[in-house]
């Protein structure tokens, strides 16, 4: 079964007198353990649609399935504590606190059952992903750009969840940083079983990918 659906997506912008369509009637299924990237020109509406797939925002019209089931806007909560993780191209941690502290943050807003002793799998999935014990006691602004996106995959994989959504996630990376982080996406879908689904324009992410779609004039389809 798919674990996501998004079916007859329409987004729109009320532009004037216009009404400006970026996203119309969008369907796709997406499968668990693959790794999907979703190409398309700036603006698009890549983060338009990442964000329905997240449920940060409400579709004009159309639907979103997780495992089948249709998750309204008052399901959004919900869907977002306990079924999805969301990567962005500027980590978005918070810079006050360590690594390990940043993924205990992750860890405390979901209702999704954890093992316990939290800061030593904290630890152990930082450590999974390249950042050693010395690195994930320091602050996040101490770490590198590649650094602090593997800490933001390590707070998106805390919480359990077989979904991961990113937008850019290579945007302000180097080459061999972009690389490596791609290679720790096809593991967690190929070896993990997580659906990974990439929005972005870097052609790069999309030679790796299982799947590639194209977003054009409010249209996806295949590549
Ligand atoms: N608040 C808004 N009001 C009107 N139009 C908007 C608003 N927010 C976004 N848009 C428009 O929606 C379109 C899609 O934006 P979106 O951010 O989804 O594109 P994108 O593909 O992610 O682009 P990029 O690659 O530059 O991140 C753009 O044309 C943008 O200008
Ligand atoms: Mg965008």
């Amino acid at each position: 079964m798919s674990i996501l659906s998004i079916k007859d997506l329409t987004y729109t912008y009320q532009d004037g007198a216009e009404l400006r369509y970026i996203l119309r009637d969008v369907s796709y299924d997406f499968e668990p353990g693959r790794f999907y990237a979703v190409l398309g020109n700036s603006g698009s509406g890549k983060t338009t649609l990442l964000s329905l797939m997240g449920a940060l925002d409400e579709p004009r019209s159309g639907e979103i399935f997780f495992q089948g089931a249709s998750v309204k806007p008052a399901d959004y909560e919900n869907y977002r504590r306990n079924h999805v993780s969301i990567v962005f191209q500027s980590y978005n941690l918070i810079p006050w606190l360590t690594s390990v502290e940043n993924v205990l943050v992750a860890m405390d807003t979901t209702d999704n059952k954890l093992p316990p002793d939290q800061p030593t799998v904290a630890a152990n999935l930082l450590e999974y992903l390249g950042i050693d014990r010395a690195k994930s006691a320091r602050r996040v602004p101490a770490l590198s750009g590649g650094e602090q996106q593997r800490v933001a995959i390590a707070r998106a994989l805390a919480t359990n969840v077989d979904l991961i959504l990113a937008d850019e996630p290579t945007g302000n990376l180097d080459e061999t940083s972009s690389e490596e982080i791609v290679q720790v996406f096809k593991t967690l879908a190929h070896e993990h079983g997580k659906c990974v689904i990439v929005v972005t324009h870097a052609a790069e992410i999309a030679r790796e990918a299982d799947e590639v779609l194209v977003l054009s004039k409010g249209a996806l389809s295949a590549a």
